[in-house]
């Protein structure tokens, strides 16, 4: 029979699995978060302001839709960047919102800020009524030890360790996620941490657990699914993708992980936060406006000249599969490797 793999993480959220989907703003992860919470997992709602949406109502129009569909526990993601629009609008307006309706607060538990401070959401007073009245949990995207003790100060209560092997946007001190989850563990041993940027099988869960994660989360093996809303073409890079087909560039916030596509290839990642800054102030404002409509491109399906977003472990996804399987299948990997492990021991 099989045995669960209970940690701190699906404690927290009471969920079956240890497996939650990345968030991939700006594109709509809907049904993607619906199947994988269905699934066991938690899903994740995106930051969506693709093709000129309100991002306040796509989350809420996307809670709506999840609380319809599933009595399981949900997350959604804000990017706190000051570049990123409706930011104010989403810390102020989404706690208030989620605090008047009961099924909303009791699933969306899992608040999860990125791309900015971790202090813009703990220090909205809305979203202080609404931790003080709900189980909602706040986690911020730590790509650096540095920024893992700013979220321990802002007083979150976890954090998603991501190294640079990860598809999206990234720090610039690029460091693995092997390393970084070896980093954070010495200086915050009880933190709870889900591990993120790579993961795309059992034995890397099995690992995860094993330097102290207590999850994963997962991007583009998610992308590489049936119920994923990406266009067709871009799920089919991933099965004959290999890590070294990804690398990093320029993207919204600093570099970014993408697929080498025409696109990737004109935009040099910076090595530097200055680097970015004059990069943003060399630029036109056509050549600003054409680097925004990337994303809408790839939307739409054009992965030449749009940006593609995808991390290394496209060098271990071989098909397209349904969300169902990919978790199951994780969970039996991991399993099979932590009574491996066990065996060891003599
Ligand atoms: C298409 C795409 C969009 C992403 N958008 C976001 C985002 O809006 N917010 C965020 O915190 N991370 C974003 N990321 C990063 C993911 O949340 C996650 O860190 C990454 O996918 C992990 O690496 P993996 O792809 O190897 O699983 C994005 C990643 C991808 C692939």
């Amino acid at each position: 029979m099989n045995k669960m793999i209970e940690t701190d993480i699906t404690k927290m959220f009471g969920i079956k699995y240890p497996i939650f989907s990345a968030p991939m703003g700006p594109f709509f992860t809907r049904d993607l978060a619906l199947a994988v919470c269905e699934a066991g997992g938690l899903g994740v709602l995106s930051n969506v302001n693709i093709v000129g949406t309100d991002p306040v109502k796509e989350h809420v129009a996307s809670m709506e839709y999840m609380i319809e569909h599933t009595d399981k526990p949900f997350g959604l993601n804000i990017l706190t960047s000051r570049n990123n629009p409706g930011v104010r609008e989403m810390v102020r307006k989404l706690p208030q919102i989620v605090m008047k309706n009961p099924k909303m607060r009791d699933q969306c538990k899992y608040w999860l800020t990125s791309a900015g401070s971790s202090k813009f959401l703990p220090g909205s007073k809305y979203f202080k009524e609404l931790r003080e009245n709900s189980e909602v949990k706040h986690f911020h995207v730590a790509p650096a030890v540095w920024l893992a003790q700013k979220c321990t100060d802002a007083g979150v209560d976890g954090i998603v360790v991501t190294g640079t092997e990860g598809g999206g946007h990234q720090s610039y001190e690029r460091v693995s996620t092997l390393v970084l989850l070896q980093q954070v563990n010495k200086f915050f041993p009880n933190l709870p941490k889900i591990a993120c940027g790579g993961f795309a099988t059992g034995e890397a869960l099995a690992a995860a657990l094993s330097l102290g994660a207590g999850a994963i989360a997962m991007g583009s093996r998610f992308i590489a699914s049936k119920q994923s809303e990406f266009h067709e073409k871009y799920k089919a890079l991933i099965p004959p993708g290999k890590p070294q087909d990804t690398g990093l560039f320029t993207g919204s916030f600093g570099p970014i992980r993408l697929y080498k596509n025409e696109y990737a290839l004109s935009h040099p990642a910076p090595s530097s936060k200055e680097e970015m800054i004059a990069y943003e102030q060399s630029i036109s404002p056509e050549q600003r406006v054409r680097d925004l409509g990337s994303y809408d491109r790839v939307y739409n399906g054009d992965i030449e000249t749009g940006a593609v977003l995808l991390g290394q472990s496209i060098g271990v996804i071989d098909s397209i599969d349904d969300v169902n399987d990919i978790i199951e299948r994780i969970m039996k990997e991991a399993e099979i490797i932590i009574r491996k492990n066990y065996s060891m021991l003599k």
